[in-house]
């Protein structure tokens, strides 16, 4: 790569949004930026296949202020994701929160939004640095006037774009935020199965149970591993000050699920009920029930009640997406469709 061309660091590289950010960007020939990725463990077959692909390494922690003003170095642009499901997962992390008389949801919050802030303190220093894309969520807690005040992936993320907001105007005033849609990729993943249709082969059949108003409240679905660096490019060639929902179409479960139906050449049933949304983690299921009920009351971003939010066909940059349809017929889904 030439050295003359700016320098895009990418966190979460080894990751599903930094991942598509990167793969992104390697398949552009020739790419606008050099390309430097941040991981914990640049010797993890991810990193290594990176650095093979032409990547260039930066070794960095999140809860490491130090270890990013190194990895910012000489960056022209940034962009940034942690990830709360990392450490809501990880029984040291219970353990902790619990010794801190916290739950969970309130000790991850905490953590994403220092994290959060680490890295904006860390870009905020970078004299070189002319755009910062930071992947958040919306104020869920706020937005909802306390209503829904678990949805605590939503609500570090969101008090680190308000500190950055605060704290540095003049990084903010190079950056724009993005808001990922719900990965497609999920339907493949654990929580799919709470949405995924059933399908009964007698009938030759998808049968969906999930009772309204879920079943029929529009999603703004995205693939995370196609979308993600399309939206990034698109952020980064526009203007700042963007807030962007990284959406490729908005569809309700009833209306994914009589697409799949159609790509599958099955008829398509649905049960008006909901299957158990038990899953073993108390915690799980009360970040669960509050996103779920913030995302029809008030939209996955809020959308109901603060119309601040962009779609890419609204950016004044063009954006090219692929359609849920076209991603759905690229899947192996007999792999996942559990048969009734
Ligand atoms: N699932 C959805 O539908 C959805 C939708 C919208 C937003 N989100 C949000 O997406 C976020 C996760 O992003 P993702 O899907 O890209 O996650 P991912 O695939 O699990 O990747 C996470 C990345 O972050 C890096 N990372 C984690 N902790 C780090 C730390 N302390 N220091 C340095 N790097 C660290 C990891 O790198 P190394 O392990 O290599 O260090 C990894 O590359 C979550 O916060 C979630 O709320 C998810």
């Amino acid at each position: 790569m030439s050295s003359a061309k700016p320098l895009l660091v990418v966190l979460g590289a080894t990751g599903k949004q930094g991942g598509s950010v990167l793969s992104y960007f390697l398949s552009l020939s020739p790419s606008p930026y050099n390309l430097r990725g941040v991981t914990r463990n640049p010797t993890s077959p991810e990193a290594i296949s990176l650095a093979s692909a032409g990547v260039e390494i930066a070794t960095a922690n999140f809860d490491d202020p130090s270890s990013l003003d190194a990895a910012f170095k000489g960056a022209s642009a940034i962009f940034s994701v942690t990830n709360f499901w990392e450490s809501f997962a990880d029984p040291s992390q219970r353990k902790k929160a619990a010794e801190l008389g916290q739950s969970i949801g309130t000790f991850c919050r905490d953590k994403e939004f220092q994290q959060t802030k680490n890295i904006i303190d860390a870009a905020a220093k970078v004299n070189t640095l002319q755009r910062f894309i930071i992947s958040s969520m919306v104020n869920s807690n706020k937005l909802s006037g306390g209503k829904y005040p678990h949805v605590y992936d939503y609500e570090g993320k969101a008090l680190g774009d308000e500190y950055g907001q605060s704290a540095h105007p003049t990084l903010w005033e190079k950056t724009s935020v993005l808001y990922a849609g719900l990965y497609l990729e999920n339907y493949f993943g654990p929580t799919g199965a709470l949405f995924r249709p059933k399908l009964n082969q007698a009938k030759d059949t998808l049968v969906l149970t999930l009772a309204e108003p879920l079943a029929t409240t529009p999603f703004p679905f995205c693939s995370v591993a196609n979308d993600i660096g399309v939206l990034v490019h698109a952020l980064l060639r526009g203007p700042p000050g963007k807030r962007l929902l990284g959406v490729n179409e908005c569809l309700s479960l009833r209306d994914s699920t009589k697409v799949l139906a159609e790509v599958l050449g099955k008829k398509v049933e649905f049960v008006d009920s909901n299957p158990s949304f038990e899953l073993g983690d108390p915690d799980l299921e009360q970040v669960n029930a509050d996103m779920l009920g913030f995302w029809v009351e008030f939209g996955y971003d809020g959308g109901n009640v603060d119309g601040n939010i962009l779609r890419p066909g609204n950016m004044g940059v063009p954006v090219q997406l692929k359609t849920v349809r076209e991603w759905f017929e690229k899947q192996d889904w007999a792999s996942v469709l559990e048969v009734e």
